[in-house]
């Protein structure tokens, strides 16, 4: 395998020293491209897009091409591991994702079992090693998965939710099946992880979307319990190098320090959340990974200059930050708008460290 010729994302998440602060973006590959959507276009739809490999290296590096990012990120969706488990995962049109057959009854969640990531998710661990040969090294390549609990928010409703009733009422009345979706969930998420890491994902990157729906008392029990478990199972070293990951809760300000405490090397923050704050909460625990408001990408150049100031002025001094925005870039957003976020990142946070060094 060829060295990294640019290693500044793996280097901040060890909390390392370097140049500039390194910066990627959730959703980074997606309908604000229009080569992407050319793309789309060719394949079919999204999962067709997401089920080819060499269609899923193309988009994958198609924000790449265009702006300076320290980090790729693998083309696929958090909803192929519960596809693979057979609940038969399709987009309306204009609906966003929904499945076939959710989890609605006692007989269907006891049959429920873990796929072989070798198995129906093969496509996955194929686009990773494409994705791998075509970045030559250019910069580190993200794996990622759902947290068992966000998964189990999108098969227990079906699709996504404004109440998450039915997930609701399982939890209040049948806290047993849950707990069984869950531990299913965290074997499932596990070693899809590590197939990832095995086919040459250096960093990975837990999604809990919807962690931020439960309370305090059912967050730490039906959330962070199960992404603990995934995250002790995780391969943490490959290729001779430190495998970092990702804890991403959105809604999880609250929850700070336990998710520092969970055994993973950074956390997610969405736009919520002041990043000096969080800070001094988790301390030299873990790096931290974010958080500019995505709906800033909406405004005109220097109200994204100087929100992107204000991100990077609130970290603060001293290594251990990796720029991203709170929540997945929008499909509204100008690609201009993310030149400029991209060039203010870089040239700010070098102009930073050489004041303070001098
Ligand atoms: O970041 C990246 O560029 C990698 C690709 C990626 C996608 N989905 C591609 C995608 C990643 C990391 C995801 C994660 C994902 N998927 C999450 C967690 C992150 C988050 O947003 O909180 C969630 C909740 C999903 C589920 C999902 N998939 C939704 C809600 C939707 C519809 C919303 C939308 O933007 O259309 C998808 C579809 C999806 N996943 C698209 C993309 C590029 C759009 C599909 C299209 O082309 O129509």
């Amino acid at each position: 395998m060829q060295p990294l010729a640019n290693d500044t994302f793996l280097r901040a998440l060890a909390r390392q020293p370097t140049d500039y602060t390194p910066l990627w973006l959730m959703r980074q590959a997606g309908r604000y491209l229009p080569e992407y959507n050319a793309s789309r276009k060719k394949a079919g739809s999204f999962l067709a897009l997401a089920k080819n490999p060499a269609f899923a290296t193309e988009v994958t590096l198609q924000p790449l091409d265009r702006f300076p990012l320290d980090a790729a990120i693998l083309f696929s969706d958090i909803l192929t591991v519960p596809d693979a488990m057979g609940l038969g995962l399709y987009f309306a049109e204009g609906e966003g994702p929904r499945f076939e057959r959710p989890l609605r009854d006692e007989t269907s969640i006891r049959a429920l079992a873990a796929p072989d990531p070798g198995g129906e998710l093969r496509y996955v661990t194929d686009a990773v090693r494409e994705i791998r040969k075509a970045l030559a090294g250019r910069v580190p390549l993200i794996g990622f998965s759902g947290s068992p609990y966000t998964l189990a928010c999108y098969m227990i409703e079906g699709g996504g939710s404004d109440d998450f009733r039915a997930l609701k009422s399982m939890l209040y009345s049948r806290p047993d099946l849950l707990h069984h979706i869950l531990e299913v969930n965290a074997r499932a998420v596990a070693s899809y992880l590590n197939a990832q890491i095995e086919a040459g994902a250096q960093a990975v990157m837990i999604f809990d979307t919807w962690g931020g729906n439960l309370t305090t008392s059912g967050y730490e029990t039906f959330s962070l319990a199960y992404s603990r478990r995934v995250i002790a199972g995780l391969v943490r070293e490959h290729e001779g190098r430190r495998v970092p990951c990702i804890l991403f809760t959105k809604g999880g300000g609250h929850w700070l320090e336990a998710m520092a405490a969970s055994g993973c090397d950074a956390l997610g923050i969405d736009w919520s959340t002041d990043l000096g704050k969080a800070r001094t909460r988790v301390g030299a625990q873990v790096a931290l990974q974010g958080n500019l408001d995505p709906g800033v990408l909406f405004a005109p150049e220097q109200a994204i200059r100087s929100e992107v100031r204000r991100v990077l002025d609130a970290f603060g001094p001293g290594p251990g930050h990796v720029f991203n925005l709170g929540h997945g870039i929008s499909q509204f957003t100008a690609p201009e708008s993310v030149a400029v976020l991209a060039n203010e990142v870089h040239t700010y946070s070098t102009k930073l460290r050489q004041t303070r060094a001098a």
